[in-house]
């Protein structure tokens, strides 16, 4: 089926971006699309620089591919402005005329809800503020509405059901993860959106019948880079150290700090689930001792041999996702594919 997925299977920042970024290489999808907030960063190291997306999708990286934000995507303008800028994506970029527009009225309410910034951690984008604006059927510009974006709008549906009947392939990258869905995740530690493939798919305005792999996505452990429950968390400070540095466990819209837990079955098992996850794409393996790319997994040791064995758990729900990708390095190329 043409349309495969990329989803957070824990709780947000698996990896995403890069994940989407490879993907588009290799299986040179013809449309790449994003749905989702701004309060997601999507990181892609690309030809010597760091990208980090808040709303452009992560295929930019393929010059063939088209860029599309469907009716689920909510744009701060000027930010999106600057990364159509810096990626260089605006002649092939496409969005619905149904995208909102979050106003700088949303993300000041957001900043000074204490409750919100507080005891939720929102990331502070002004997202919750719009959705719920929308919910209410209160008054909301739409990227129809606003001059700056108007040359990008078309119908999206429209396109991309056109191109599906032509054989196009397409990627659809969602964004968070498991734990931040509003319907499944950790209520009310929660983002305002559910964050699974279904949604995704809906979002963009495609049917479920085109779904293809759906990749979810795994850190060898559980980041949250704001209040609720992670279990297993690190206290240690000299531990926590490698993974804010190497690992680069830093909120990539916030700054904040991310916390760090073990890899947690029970939601990497929600995850296969609710996503109908084909396979799942590993992360951060360089993270763990014995992790020697050289000679593939086969030689694996110590503690990425004994991860390896806990993924085949994760393999063995239904509908058995194979694992497909292994992330060892920040750079888009690092990555083992699996057959
Ligand atoms: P909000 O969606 O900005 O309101 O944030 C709600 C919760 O989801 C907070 O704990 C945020 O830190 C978390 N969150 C939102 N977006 C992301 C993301 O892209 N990565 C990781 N955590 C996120
Ligand atoms: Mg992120």
């Amino acid at each position: 089926m043409p349309v495969d997925i990329v989803v957070g299977g824990q709780g947000g920042d698996e990896g995403k971006g890069k994940v989407s970024a490879y993907l588009a290489c290799k299986r040179d999808y013809d449309y790449s699309i994003r749905v989702g907030g701004p309060n997601a960063g999507h990181t892609v190291f690309f030809n010597d620089r760091i990208y980090t997306l808040k709303t452009m999708p992560s295929g930019f990286v393929n010059k063939r591919t088209k860029l599309v934000l469907g009716a689920g995507t909510y744009i701060i303008t000027d930010w999106l402005e600057k990364e159509i800028e810096l990626t260089g994506g605006g002649n092939r970029l496409v969005i619905d005329p149904h995208a909102v527009i979050i106003e700088s009225r949303h993300t000041n309410a957001e900043r000074g809800d204490t409750r919100m910034m507080g005891k939720i951690g929102s990331v502070g984008t002004g997202l919750g503020a719009a959705v719920r604006d929308r919910v209410d059927r209160k008054e909301l510009r739409f990227a129809k509405d606003e001059p700056r974006l108007k040359k990008y709008v078309k119908d999206v549906p429209e396109l991309l059901n056109k191109a599906l009947a032509k054989g196009s392939k397409m990627l659809l990258e969602g964004t968070q993860g498991m734990k931040l869905s509003v319907l499944h995740g950790e209520y009310p530690f929660v983002t305002s959106r559910d964050t699974t493939a279904s949604t995704f798919m809906g979002e963009a305005g495609l049917g479920p019948k085109y779904a293809g792999e759906v990749y979810a996505v795994f850190k060898p452990y559980v980041t949250r880079v704001g209040p609720g429950k992670v279990a297993g968390e690190m206290r240690d400070k000299a531990k926590l150290l490698k993974y804010h540095t190497a690992g680069r466990e830093v909120g990539s819209v916030s700054g904040r700090l991310r916390r760090v837990g073990g890899f947690d079955m029970e939601v990497a098992r929600q995850a296969v689930r609710i996503n109908s996850a084909t396979k799942l794409a590993i992360t951060h393996i360089d993270l763990l001792e014995g992790a020697d790319l050289s000679r593939g997994v086969k030689s694996f040791k110590g503690e990425a041999e004994r991860f390896m064995g806990t993924l085949e758990k994760v393999c063995a729900v239904y509908p058995y996702p194979k694992v497909g990708l292994i992330s060892y390095g920040p750079g888009l190329f690092d990555v083992l594919e699996l057959k």
